[in-house]
């Protein structure tokens, strides 16, 4: 049953973005990506890729630097195991967000885009199917808010009552909610001229909050909230990157569940059988993620 559910039929494209620097961890990304680097049992690409396959995303463009895309085509390939079509772009220096929509035009062509950045783990009841809903009603932008204590160090989005975005900035000194714009982005199809059109800033960025901002004057940006309950993790610091790490861990053993564990998404999702999921497992040997994957697939009913 690889050929998947309706949920996949979907024609929307999806990005993740995984190049920068990821300087507030050296020396640790000296050498190593940080969407290389693990969270408790995976790496953190697993993370925000589990997103876009929740959301029946399976046309899927990793873009990373130049020195780093090989080890993340090592790691995933075509993405065929998973029932995905990944292919690979390189960004060659850091030059902002909004890039992926102009590295990514091709890989987009007439359909809406998901970009989500592959330094962020989301995790929440119900996220999957809420995720599904905004993207099969997607006309404009739809972003990600998320309650934070320090909202000036992010973008900062304020909404009406509607959910319609009524206002957006770049790291506010007095930002004016305390929504910050998560790191996943629906856009139709027009980002790709709307990111064409914009100029770097005076950080020499292309700023993905220009592009909000453009979908905010033609009134079709939506901000949903993402509330209490969900969790949002950052990965940029080594504190961050360690509490997250702690959050799965913690997570994971006591409800005996793992997150983000993309064989597992990959069956749930009906982008491959059971019999498939089975032998993910077993390539994985005796790690105790590969016995979950193998457990995962014997429920399901694979033969193993
Ligand atoms: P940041 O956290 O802003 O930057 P960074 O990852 O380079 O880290 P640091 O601040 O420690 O130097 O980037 C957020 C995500 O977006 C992260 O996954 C890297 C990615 N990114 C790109 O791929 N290209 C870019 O041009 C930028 C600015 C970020």
């Amino acid at each position: 049953m690889s050929g998947g559910s309706a949920a996949s039929l979907l024609p929307v494209k999806g990005i993740v973005l995984a190049g920068g620097t990821g300087s507030r961890l050296y020396p640790v990304t000296s050498a190593v990506s940080k969407q290389l680097l693990p969270v408790y049992d995976k790496p953190m690409i697993y993370y925000p890729l589990s997103v876009l396959m929740f959301g029946g995303i399976r046309e899927i463009l990793i873009i990373s630097t130049p020195g780093d895309l090989p080890q993340f085509e090592r790691l995933l390939g075509d993405g065929s195991a998973w029932g995905l079509r990944l292919s690979y772009a390189v960004q060659p220096r850091p030059n902002g967000l909004a890039e992926a929509f102009l590295i990514g035009a091709e890989h987009i062509a007439d359909d809406p885009v998901a970009l989500v950045l592959g330094d962020n783990i989301f995790h929440g009841p119900g996220f999957p199917r809420q995720l599904r809903a905004a993207i099969a009603a997607l006309d404009g932008c739809v972003l990600f808010g998320y309650p934070v204590k320090n909202p000036g160090r992010y973008g900062v989005g304020e909404a009406d009552g509607r959910g319609r975005l009524i206002s957006i900035e770049e790291k506010p000194v007095r930002p004016r909610s305390n929504r910050a714009i998560t790191g996943l982005y629906l856009y139709d199809n027009d980002v790709v001229p709307i990111a064409r059109g914009i100029r770097p800033s005076s950080r020499g960025e292309l700023e993905i909050t220009d592009v909000n901002r453009a979908y905010l004057e033609r009134g079709t940006a939506t901000l949903i909230d993402l509330g209490r309950g969900f969790a949002w993790l950052d990965t940029g610091t080594h504190d961050s990157l360690l509490e997250a790490g702690q959050y799965v861990q913690v997570l994971e053993h006591r409800q005996g569940i793992r997150i983000a564990c993309l064989e597992e998404v990959a069956l749930s999702m009906g982008y491959i059988d059971a019999d498939a999921c089975f032998a993910l497992g077993a390539k994985l040997g005796s790690s105790g993620y590969g016995e979950y994957v193998m457990a995962m697939a014997r429920a399901a009913g694979a033969a193993g």
